[in-house]
C-alpha cells in the first residue's frame, strides 16, 4: 500500500499536534482528520490546517474507514488514553502515541496489555530516537568510531514558566517523566537493556507552575556495562542554557568521544587520530516527527517489527518509575524490581 494510503487520524488537537501536521504534510502523508473534546480547539485547527474532518466525536474519527493509524496526542494520563486505546482496539486500528506512554509503570503496562490483547500494533512516538543528528551519532557509535563506549551524559538545562499550561507539571511527576523521557528512550535505544538506576531530584520553589520535580539527575547502569547520567534541569536561570531541543550529548569510548547537540555532531577518534564533523540535514522539529511516522508506516506496510513498540517502551517507563522510587527511597533500584516478570 502506498504510504499516503496509511490514513492518519489525530486524537488531541492541542499544541504538539501542529508539529505532527507540519511533519506529515512535509512527508506527503495523508491526515484523514482530527478529533478533540474541546469544540474551540476543533474549530481553530479545522480552519488553520484545512482538516477534511475535525470533530469532537473521537469514536467517529477512529471508526472512519480511511483512518488506519490513530495518532494519540491527547495528554499522557491513563484516564485519557485508556478509552482511546479501547476504541482503537474495537475498530482494529494501529496506535501511535505521544511520549510518555504514561508516567506510571502500572498504567503503561495496562495500556500495552489493551493493545496486545486486541492484537493491534502500538508504537510510542519517542521522537528523540528519530532526530537526524542523533541518528548520525548512532551510526558512528555502531561503527566503533570511538571504540567501546562506556559513559554517556545528556544535559538539558533551561527555564520554563509552566504556570499557564493545563497539565504540564500539575501532577506529582514532571521533569523526569515528561522531558527526561526523551533522553531515557534514547539511551535505551542506543545502549540496550538497563540494569539499575539511582536518581536525585527536587523542585525549585520559584517554579510556581510546577508541583513536582523541576530538576533531576538520573544515573543508569546498563546490562552491557555502559553507564549514563541524564540531567534534566528546567529551573536554571543561568547564562549557559542547554535548552531542549539542543541539549548536550557527550559519549565517551575507549577510542574517542562524541560531543553533540541535535544540530551539531563532533567525533574525536584516537586511532587513527581524527576529528569528524559530519554534515547532515534536518532538525528535531519537525524532522524527527516525520521520520518516526515514516518508520512506523514502513514497518506496518511490510509487516515487520518497528522501533519503540509499546512492549519495548515499558523499559523506558520502568526507568521513569525507578527514578522517582530511587529519589524517594534514596537507593539504587533494579529493573527487575519495577518490571518483575516483564524484565
Ligand atoms: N517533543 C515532543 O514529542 C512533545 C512535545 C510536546 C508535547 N508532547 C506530548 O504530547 C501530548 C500532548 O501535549 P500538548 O502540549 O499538545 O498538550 P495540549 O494541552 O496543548 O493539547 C492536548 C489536547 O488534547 C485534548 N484532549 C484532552 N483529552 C482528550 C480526549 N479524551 N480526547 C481527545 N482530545 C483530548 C485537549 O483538549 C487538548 O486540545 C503530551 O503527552 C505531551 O507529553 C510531546
Amino acid at each position: 500500500m502506498a504510504y499516503e494510503q496509511w490514513g492518519i487520524g489525530i486524537v488531541g488537537l492541542g499544541g504538539i499536534s501542529n508539529m505532527h501536521l507540519t511533519a506529515y504534510r512535509n512527508a506527503g502523508l495523508q491526515v484523514v482528520g482530527g478529533a478533540d473534546i474541546d469544540p474551540a480547539r476543533v474549530e481553530t485547527m479545522k480552519v488553520k490546517w484545512d482538516l477534511p474532518i475535525a470533530t469532537t466525536d473521537v469514536e467517529s474519527l477512529i471508526a472512519h474507514p480511511e483512518v488506519k493509524i490513530v495518532d494519540v496526542t491527547a495528554p499522557h494520563f491513563l484516564h485519557v488514553r485508556e478509552p482511546i486505546f479501547r476504541l482503537a482496539a474495537k475498530y482494529g486500528k494501529a496506535l501511535y502515541v505521544q511520549k510518555p506512554l504514561e508516567q506510571y509503570y502500572a498504567s503503561a503496562r495496562k495500556l500495552v496489555s489493551i493493545a496486545e490483547e486486541a492484537g493491534i500494533p502500538l508504537m510510542v512516538n519517542q521522537n528523540s530516537v528519530f532526530v537526524p543528528g542523533f541518528q548520525v551519532i548512532e551510526r558512528y557509535l555502531r561503527d566503533g568510531a570511538i571504540g567501546t563506549p562506556y559513559y554517556c551524559q545528556i544535559e538539558n538545562r533551561n527555564w520554563f514558566d509552566l504556570s499557564g499550561h493545563p497539565f504540564y507539571g500539575k501532577g506529582e511527576r514532571w521533569v523526569l517523566s515528561d522531558m527526561g523521557v526523551h533522553h531515557l528512550a534514547l539511551v535505551v535505544h542506543w545502549f540496550g537493556s538497563w540494569r539499575s538506576a539511582y536518581a536525585i531530584m527536587g523542585r525549585d520553589p520559584s517554579q510556581k507552575g510546577v508541583v513536582g520535580d523541576t530538576w533531576s539527575v538520573m544515573n543508569i547502569r546498563f546490562e552491557s556495562g555502559m553507564q549514563a547520567c541524564i540531567i534534566n534541569n528546567w529551573s536554571y536561570f543561568g547564562h549557559l542554557r542547554r535548552p531542549h531541543s539542543v541539549e548536550e550529548v557527550v559519549i565517551q569510548g575507549d577510542g574517542g568521544a562524541i560531543t553533540a547537540t541535535s544540530e551539531e555532531v563532533v567525533i574525536v577518534a584516537q586511532e587513527p587520530p581524527a576529528e569528524i564533523r559530519p554534515r547532515f540535514t534536518g532538525k528535531w522539529f519537525p524532522d524527527a516527527f516525520s521520520n518516526a511516522m515514516l518508520h512506523y508506516i514502513q514497518a506496518l506496510d511490510e509487516v515487520k517489527p518497528h522501533l519503540c513498540s509499546g512492549r519495548h517502551n515499558l523499559q523506558v517507563v520502568a526507568l521513569i518509575e525507578a527514578g522517582y522510587r530511587s529519589a524517594q527511597e534514596g537507593r539504587e533500584i533494579t529493573r527487575a524490581e519495577i518490571m518483575g516478570e516483564d524484565a
